[in-house]
């Protein structure tokens, strides 16, 4: 082992973007460079890139100083779509979607990259697992700001989203306490409610509402009814993009079709709207939106996604394709990149809910 055969590696980056991407960016160039002696190129728009007919870009290292504090991805990213089928139409007029992978696998060698790193989340993993089935030599680096992959304990970007959600919940509480008001702050968080989670106990909300548990607006109504009988007469609500009502589904502004996920959005005003009816309060509705995806990353993140970018050069100086990198307790460790769209879930009875409902927060 050592990576003998390798001379160049391409690194690409899929899905949403998350802050710390670049920082992946800079130690998969750095460390590819300084251990291996390996040439490095980025790949523009995730693996559509590898089809556009684009050329990937050297990395030099003089354009890897400024990158650790920078948000997004300078490699671009896509997140709608799927890169390994093509509409075709057939002689009878019909449409078919043909599987196109071994025509990336052969634009990967023909652009002479002995191996890729892919940054990305359940969806990129998933098409990175495909190409490799079909001859490709790709790592992984795990992504998302939501933090629901389950096959490692924490993903970069969560850390700077938590923050960001954390400081506007602080900057609501300031405002709300001063006209006596509901505020109502929609977060991130399509499968699972980690950010509301973590925001609502660090910002000190009276309900917190998650896709994890259907909820009651009910009980959220009396919460703070109560609250203000005693006095307390603002109140604090996180909802996640994703929670829904024991007897109803998740608001989307746009729904979904085929291969295009629906774009989720909406629940933070539903439940503004009724609270004002139930309650005597004024209500008022923030929705965070893509702010939790921008910006500088934390330094945990940067420190976690450096971590993940140098271990994942590593794997390909072992030959390891169809891996991705993970952390497990304070360990990195490589799992398949198959196994990494398994969801992680808020434990609607574990020990996080029950510390929070012991704090007299209420899930509705
Ligand atoms: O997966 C991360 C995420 O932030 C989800 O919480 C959210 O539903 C989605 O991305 C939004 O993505 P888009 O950039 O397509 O609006």
């Amino acid at each position: 082992m050592g990576g003998d055969d390798i001379k160049r590696i391409g690194i690409l980056t899929g899905g949403g973007d998350a802050p710390g991407l670049n920082a992946v960016i800079r130690a998969v160039a750095l460390t590819a460079r300084n251990r291996y002696g390996w040439e490095v190129v980025g790949i523009r728009q995730g693996f559509d890139g590898l089809l556009n007919g684009a050329l990937p870009q050297p990395m030099a290292s003089i354009d890897m100083y400024d990158l650790l504090a920078r948000g997004g991805t300078i490699l671009g990213a896509v997140n709608r779509g799927n890169p390994l089928v093509r509409a075709v139409e057939q002689p009878d007029g019909t449409v078919a979607q043909v599987d196109i992978s071994d025509e990336i696998v052969g634009r990967i060698n023909a652009l002479a990259l002995d191996a890729v790193v892919a940054a990305g989340g359940d969806g990129t993993m998933a098409i990175a697992h495909q190409l490799v089935q079909h001859g490709a030599r790709i790592v992984g680096v795990p992504k998302t700001i939501d933090n629901d992959l389950d096959l490692t304990d924490v993903t970069f970007g969560f850390d700077t989203a938590i923050l960001t959600a954390t400081e506007a919940l602080d900057k609501l509480q300031t405002t709300a306490e001063s006209h006596d008001r509901v505020m109502v702050l929609e977060v991130m968080g399509r499968n699972s409610g980690w950010i509301a989670l973590k925001t609502g106990v660090a910002g000190g909300a009276d309900a917190i509402l998650i896709p994890e548990i259907p909820y009651d607006i009910r009980i959220v109504c009396e919460k703070i009814q109560t609250l203000r009988r005693a006095g307390r007469v603002y109140s604090l609500v996180v909802v996640a993009e994703g929670a829904a009502p024991i007897d109803g589904e998740q608001e989307y502004y746009i729904k979904g079709s085929g291969m295009m996920e629906g774009r989720l959005g909406g629940i933070g005003f539903h439940i503004g709207n009724i609270l004002a009816e139930c309650t005597d309060a004024e209500v008022r509705v923030t929705v965070l939106g893509h702010v939790q995806r921008g910006g500088p990353p934390t330094p945990r993140d940067r420190w976690l996604a450096t971590r993940f970018g140098s271990a994942a050069v590593h794997l390909i100086a072992e030959q390891r394709w169809g891996e991705m990198v993970a952390l497990q307790g304070t360990q990195l460790v490589s799992v398949p990149m198959e196994r990494a769209m398994q969801l992680k879930t808020v434990d609607p009875d574990g020990a996080m809910v029950q510390m929070a409902r012991d704090l007299g927060i209420v899930f509705g």
